[in-house]
């Protein structure tokens, strides 16, 4: 692993040696996983073959179907589930019925043989993660898998390489007060609430009238802001929710 994703600290020092002493296995597995990271491996930015071609730029932007009407578990638990062909049949058992795109589709309901859908994103057994927590500290979806709402047919937004989230464990401030604009045109919104409400406005408002950090999430190039505002923002988040910021970046938070 490089140095230079680690801060020398003790702490850090001392959770290695724990690693590696009650955690023989996990090693193995931690090491086998560094030899696949090669950036050939990360595959950012480059659609992924699907049996069926969903677009999510027509399905979410254009339409405005909520994130959540597919992926109905992403606020409640650690995934955000893929939606089962009945949710594609609520709508095309009436529209788009003759569509050869959607055969792959109508043979699964028939059938009752699910759709495979390849996984677009993962990350290795050993490491652990959670979309519930994420989504109700109001990160927006784009921050993590770039511009869902433009992608025609899904990619990944990110390497979700290890230094990529330590990136924002090590200064949460920095993402979290993007909604602080969204937030005076919705004083009584939660976090959550606005990491949603984003799709809602490009939908109804279009791109042309989004404040520049919800501009930059929405083409998905977001990586945490700078200016003080958006800090102080994001600190109030922080303060809100208790974030235990000096403990984010241990290592048994991913690693247990
Ligand atoms: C009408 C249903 C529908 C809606 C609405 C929808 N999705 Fe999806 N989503 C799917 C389907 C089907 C797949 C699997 C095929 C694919 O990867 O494109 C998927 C896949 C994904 C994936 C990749 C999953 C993997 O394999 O790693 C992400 C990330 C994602 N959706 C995010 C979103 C976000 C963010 C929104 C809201 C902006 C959203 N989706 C709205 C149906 C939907
Ligand atoms: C809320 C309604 C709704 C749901 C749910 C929905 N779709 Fe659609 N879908 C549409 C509409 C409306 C269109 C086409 C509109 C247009 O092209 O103007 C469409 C178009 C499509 C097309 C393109 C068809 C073509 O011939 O161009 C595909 C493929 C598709 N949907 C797949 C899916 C899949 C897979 C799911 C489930 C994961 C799904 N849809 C769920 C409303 C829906
Ligand atoms: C903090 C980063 C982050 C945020 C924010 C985030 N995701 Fe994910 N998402 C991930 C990671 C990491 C994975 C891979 C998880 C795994 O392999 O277990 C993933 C996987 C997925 C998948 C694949 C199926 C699954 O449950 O693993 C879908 C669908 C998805 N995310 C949708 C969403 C939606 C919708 C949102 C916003 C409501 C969202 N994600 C917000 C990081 C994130
Ligand atoms: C853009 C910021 C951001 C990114 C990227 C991010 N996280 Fe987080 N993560 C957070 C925040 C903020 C919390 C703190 C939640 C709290 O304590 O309230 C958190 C908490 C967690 C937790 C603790 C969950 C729990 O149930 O206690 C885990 C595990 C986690 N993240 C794993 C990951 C992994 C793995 C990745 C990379 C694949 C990742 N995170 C990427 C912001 C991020
Ligand atoms: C915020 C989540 C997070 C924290 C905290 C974290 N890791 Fe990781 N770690 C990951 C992810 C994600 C991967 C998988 C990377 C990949 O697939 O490229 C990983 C991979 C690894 C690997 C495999 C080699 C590699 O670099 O891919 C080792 C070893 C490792 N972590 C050790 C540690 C140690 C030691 C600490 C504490 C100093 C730590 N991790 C803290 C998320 C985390």
């Amino acid at each position: 692993m490089g140095s230079q994703v680690f801060k020398p600290s003790a702490n850090s020092v001392a959770q290695v040696a724990i690693i590696c002493i009650a955690a023989g296995p996990l090693l193995v597995g931690l090491s086998l996983a560094a030899l696949s990271r090669s950036p050939a491996n990360t595959k950012v930015n480059v659609p992924k073959n699907q049996p069926v071609p969903f677009s999510h730029q027509h399905h979410n932007w254009e339409l405005g179907i909520d994130c959540r009407y597919c992926h109905t578990s992403v606020e409640k638990s650690a995934f955000a589930g893929i939606p089962s062909t009945e949710t594609c049949m609520s709508c095309h058992s009436q529209i788009w019925t003759n569509s050869p795109l959607l055969e792959p589709v109508r043979q699964s309901f028939e059938t009752g043989t699910p759709i495979v859908w390849n996984k677009v994103n993962k990350v290795p057994d050993f490491v652990y993660f959670n979309h519930s927590i994420h989504v109700n500290r109001g990160l927006n979806c784009n921050t993590c898998h770039g511009p869902v709402n433009d992608m025609h047919i899904t990619a990944k937004g990110n390497s979700f390489q290890m230094a990529w989230c330590l990136q924002c464990h090590r200064n949460p401030e920095r993402y979290l007060g993007w909604s602080k604009d969204l937030h005076k045109e919705h004083p009584s919104d939660t976090p959550r609430q606005l990491a949603f409400k984003l799709y809602w406005k490009l939908q109804t408002k279009g791109k042309s009238n989004l404040s520049p950090a919800e501009t930059i999430l929405v083409n998905g190039n977001f990586e945490g802001a700078d200016d003080q505002a958006t800090k102080e923002a994001g600190r109030e988040i922080v303060e809100k929710y208790g974030i235990k910021t000096q403990q984010l970046a241990d290592c048994g938070v991913c690693h247990r």
